[in-house]
């Protein structure tokens, strides 16, 4: 662990109060320099740091940042965020996970960012990342068929769902999930998953999870057309969000649904995905590359694939399009 980050978590056990530099030095067992070195380099990257005669350090406030350090005080995973690449600003996390991933990078490895100036959505769409944000991609390498890495997709919809679902009032509306990961608030979008996969026939490469959150954002500054369907964490909580609590406690549910797919146990996953899910039970309209198609949502296979029952009773598995809920049904 790097020097300022021991001095930052020894800090933080503290809670505010005041530790001396001779304290932190013998728990470190680093040189008086040392600390002092660790407590200016912290103060360069945005962390209040009193200092005063005789009763050393206190740790005043924390920059609202997504620093790698921030994440990792009280992170309890054991395999994401093992090594976090953090940035200002990136194009997109997605796109960095991958090269990372290409050139070796460990699984679990996590690259966060305050903004991107590219980020991308699912079927090509750009996807806003302005600052406030929760913008992050994972690597994984699971072993598991190139078929199942769907339900990777699946498991971090439940994660997200899940957590923004505990962080926001009965008021704001009901959580749930939009086939095929759209995370919703009283029917707009709060954050985005965007899988990608490097395999061959039998055997999956890795995978990079993207994840959005629309956490501490403005809704009424997303673009025009993006606008009415969309809604912010702080909007529906009514206050801004902890953002790095947040993105740790998405990463010990992710990784707990994760471990537990690589150990065959997706069924508690799927219910669960199911249970929130709005488009189950809906008549929708989907629009597939090669066209639209309507239909009953009547359930989604282990896959992830939506399960359509057309007025003729035939059942059609879609994997991939948009889909519009009607509000009139067909036969009506
Ligand atoms: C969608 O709903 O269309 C998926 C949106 C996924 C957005 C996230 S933000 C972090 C990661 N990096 C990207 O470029 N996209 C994903």
């Amino acid at each position: 662990m790097p020097t300022k980050e021991s001095v930052l978590f020894i800090l933080k056990e503290e809670e505010g109060s005041y530790i001396s530099g001779a304290d932190i030095s013998s728990r470190l067992s680093l040189s008086r320099t040392a600390v002092w070195k660790g407590v200016k380099s912290l103060r360069e990257e945005g962390y209040e740091i009193d200092a005063a005669p005789r009763l050393g350090y206190r740790l005043v406030k924390a920059p609202d940042l997504l620093l790698p350090s921030e994440i990792r005080y009280g992170l309890s995973t054991k395999v994401l965020g093992r090594e976090i690449y953090y940035f200002d600003e990136v194009v997109s996390t997605n796109d960095f996970a991958e090269e990372l991933a290409s050139r070796g990078a460990s699984e679990g490895t996590l690259v966060v960012t305050e903004r991107q100036i590219g980020g991308k959505g699912r079927l090509g769409r750009r996807w806003f990342s302005p600052s406030g944000g929760i913008w992050f991609s994972v690597v994984l390498r699971p072993k598991i068929s190139p078929l199942d890495a769907p339900k990777i997709t699946l498991l971090a919809g439940v994660a997200v769902a899940d957590v923004i679902k505990e962080v926001t009032p009965p008021s704001a509306g009901e959580v749930g999930i939009k086939w095929p990961n759209d995370v919703l608030i009283n029917t707009r979008k709060v954050a985005g998953i965007l899988t990608e996969m490097s395999a061959e026939v039998d055997r999956v490469n890795f995978v990079v999870l993207g994840i959005g959150v629309n956490a501490n954002v403005d809704s009424r500054d997303f673009p025009s057309d993006l606008h009415p369907g969309v809604v912010s964490l702080s909007e529906a909580v009514g206050e801004k969000v902890d953002r790095v609590a947040i993105l740790r406690t998405i990463l010990r549910r992710l990784e707990e649904g994760y471990l537990g797919l690589q150990r065959g146990e997706f069924g508690p996953v799927l219910t669960r995905w199911r249970d929130l899910c709005e488009t189950l039970g809906s008549w929708v309209k989907v629009a597939m590359l090669e066209g639209e198609i309507v239909g009953e949502a009547v359930d989604v296979d282990e896959h992830g694939g939506l399960i359509l029952r057309d007025v003729s009773g035939k059942e059609r598995v879609v994997h991939a399009g948009d889909v519009t809920v009607l509000r009139k049904l067909p036969h009506s």
